[in-house]
């Protein structure tokens, strides 16, 4: 099985450009089978959850091709209305398959998606997307399989309010509702950057949405949506965790294609603690010099500090010095990681949703598995920080959002390598010594 073998150490130094937004490719992909016509969308990142995805929506008979490593053309013609059913055993993988659910009961008002899966970070409803889905005049049944079936004779606009502020509730309903009857009002939208780039997408392709962005998202339901051209946003959570190993490597990174508005929330933490963090127009570049300072940090919804940075943060506040706390806020079971980092020698202790880190001097190196995605992330970045060889095990969580991870960070400098048998693992560790 594949894992990666690093050795820390290095204080990470050049320049690294980030992909398309993971979170954001995930809806447009989904929202392209809204029209007939052919969507080309570019800036798609190159990691497994989009490319699972594409799988199932090519299984639901659209016309999907590659133009480039990172421009996906999709033509929803061709999808088969008689089998409008995505029960692919990949797709419970990961969880916005989900957004197929939006995306056919919008255009056929029929859907049947199985269940969706993604990283296991505690419990994770769909009860918004579905009182959503209920208030625009679907059925919504759960069957025996773990299917989700979703159909309507016409769906109408309404007035919808969420009980909880939902990222994927709100891009289902904005999807479903764009070829609506009349008007829809979500209100206590979720607005992370990726609901307003699933917003300009699905404008581009002729829906009327306005709001996206706010909490009140208004949408007039149009008769058709027509192909588009568009270009994905960069990915936050990507350029989030290389500012943080950055600052906990003490190195000195130039994060290229960012929008320096879309961090403002890490950005000033990690400006807090004591790192420098200078914003261009389209990037960003984080120094970090000796011990940073200890600090609290709650996560919340956006514009607060982001769930999936979470994490990495901790990570590097464990290095810090003092006592910081960080709260979680938005997933019950995201401390997953602290476990992995206690081998390392972090002093970390969970109580309740919140964990209290004393920070330490330096990690050292540790055979680790990477319990899910965004934690995977962080204890690569705890390994490149640390004195001696760490081992990760589990990768594939990593490599369901983060392009060419390894590459990337070896191109800063970083001494990381996947491998798949002891025998290269000892090569690199011989080769590092
Ligand atoms: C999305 C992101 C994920 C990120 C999360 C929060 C994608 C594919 N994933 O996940 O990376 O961590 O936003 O920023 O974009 N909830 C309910 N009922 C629902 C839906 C959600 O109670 O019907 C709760 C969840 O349990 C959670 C909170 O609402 O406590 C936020 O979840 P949500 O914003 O929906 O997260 P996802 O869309 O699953």
């Amino acid at each position: 099985m594949e894992k990666y073998v690093i050795k820390g150490g290095v204080p990470l130094d050049g320049e690294v450009t980030i992909a398309g937004a993971k979170n954001a490719a995930l809806g447009i992909l989904a929202a392209a089978i809204l029209t007939d016509d052919e969507c080309i969308i570019e800036n798609v990142p190159y990691v497994e959850d989009t490319k699972v995805l594409l799988r199932a929506i090519e299984a639901l008979g659209a016309t999907v091709k590659y133009i480039d490593l990172h421009t996906v053309s999709i033509m929803g013609k061709t999808i088969d209305r008689d089998n409008l059913c995505v029960d692919d055993e990949y797709i419970r993988k990961i969880r916005a398959s989900y957004y197929l659910l939006g995306s056919m009961l919008g255009k056929f008002k029929y859907a049947q998606v199985a269940l969706p899966g993604g990283c296991d970070i505690g419990l994770r409803p769909i009860d918004q997307h579905i009182k959503g889905f209920e208030a625009l005049g679907a059925k919504v049944d759960i069957v025996s399989g773990g299917k989700v079936v979703a159909k309507a004779d016409e769906l109408i606009g309404r007035h919808i309010y969420m009980d909880v502020v939902s990222v994927g509730a709100t891009i289902n309903i904005m999807m479903a509702a764009a070829l609506a009857e009349g008007k829809t009002t979500i209100e206590n939208a979720a607005k992370e950057p990726h609901i307003v780039d699933v917003a300009n997408f699905l404008n581009s392709m002729g829906a009327n949405i306005k709001g996206a962005g706010t909490d009140v998202i208004r949408i007039r339901g149009v008769q058709r949506l027509v192909g588009t051209e568009y270009s994905i946003i960069p990915d936050q959570i990507e350029a989030g965790t290389f500012m943080t190993m950055a600052v906990a490597t003490k190195g000195n990174i130039l994060i290229k294609n960012v929008i320096p508005k879309h961090m403002e929330a890490i950005s000033s933490k990690l400006s807090e603690i004591g790192a420098t963090v200078i914003e261009y127009d389209d990037s960003i570049r984080v120094m970090a010099d000796g011990r940073m300072k200890s600090t609290q940090i709650k996560t919340l919804p956006y514009p607060g500090f982001p769930t999936d940075m979470q994490p990495q943060m901790a990570t590097t506040l464990a290095l810090s010095s003092g006592n910081s706390i960080i709260t979680e806020s938005i997933f019950e079971n995201r401390f997953k990681y602290v476990n992995e980092l206690a081998r390392m020698g972090a002093r970390i202790k969970v109580e309740g949703n919140s964990a209290i880190i004393t920070g330490i001097e330096k990690y050292s190196g540790a055979n680790l598995v990477a319990p899910d995605l965004r934690a995977g992330a962080a204890l690569v970045i705890a390994a490149l920080a640390a004195e001696g060889c760490s081992t990760i095990e589990d990768i594939k969580y990593i490599l369901r959002g983060y392009e060419d991870f390894d590459g990337k960070i070896r191109a800063l400098g970083g001494q990381i390598e996947i491998v798949d048998n002891d025998r290269d693992e000892q090569k690199f560790k011989l080769r590092v010594s």
